[in-house]
């Protein structure tokens, strides 16, 4: 029975300078709402969160992270806690080779040389042993087919696939479209949701999820 849940949220920033940093539209809404969820179940929760303007859940152990670097290594300290892991969050795939330690002056046109981040699910999906690990997949096209490739190739029992288009806003909309998919290959295609109903529905198909 699973009663330790792992929740990651919101965006992470990857620093430029003191005063710039590469990021994106994540609002952390949906994970918060499954740390909610997970509590009002009774579960105890560690929710790791990239900066947003959400305020933290109560009776949920909150750890605040800022870069991809850090919420891998919270991450990596909480994973051993937990029997669930549900990762939500939108880490930027990319952070500068260097960031200046000095605020950047403006002048002139600028390349600033990008590395990329550490893929946190793919390294939680390596270590996973009998903990059910969840992901969260954002396409523009080919939702499915994409969405199964990560399931695999991240070694996870369910993918939460969400499609970006320019009617749906994702990061903005109340409501969600998603696909779901799990590593037996059941899908269940799920309308027009709002989140903390979708947040609760993911989560019951975590919980019931057998590890066979
Ligand atoms: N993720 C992660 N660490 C990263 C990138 C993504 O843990 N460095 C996790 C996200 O929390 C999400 C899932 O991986 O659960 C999918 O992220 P997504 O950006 O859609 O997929 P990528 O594997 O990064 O592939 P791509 O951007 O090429 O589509």
């Amino acid at each position: 029975m699973i009663k330790h849940i792992l929740v990651t949220a919101g965006p992470t920033r990857e620093k430029i300078d003191p005063v710039r940093y590469i990021s994106n539209y994540s609002t952390g809404v949906f994970g918060y709402e499954i740390a909610n969820a997970a509590k009002r179940r009774g579960l105890s929760v560690t929710l790791i969160s990239g900066p947003t303007l959400l305020t933290p859940p109560e009776k949920v152990k909150f750890v605040s992270v800022e870069s991809a670097d850090d919420m891998r290594a919270a991450v990596l300290k909480f994973l051993n806690w937990s029997d669930c892991v549900i990762m939500t969050a939108a880490v930027a795939d990319w952070r500068p080779r260097r960031s200046a330690r000095r605020k950047m002056k403006k002048s002139g046109a600028r390349n600033i040389e990008l590395v990329e981040n550490p893929d946190i699910l793919a390294e939680v999906g390596r270590l996973k042993k009998r903990r059910v690990v969840v992901g969260f997949a954002l396409e523009t096209e080919n939702l499915e087919k994409n969405a199964l490739k990560k399931l695999k190739d991240k070694n996870l029992d369910i993918i939460v696939a969400n499609r970006l288009t320019s009617k749906r806003n994702v990061f903005g909309d109340e409501t969600l479209d998603v696909v779901t998919i799990d590593r037996f290959g059941n899908r269940t295609r799920i309308f027009n949701k709002d989140k903390s109903k979708l947040a609760k529905i993911i989560l019951d198909k975590a919980l019931k999820f057998r590890i066979h």
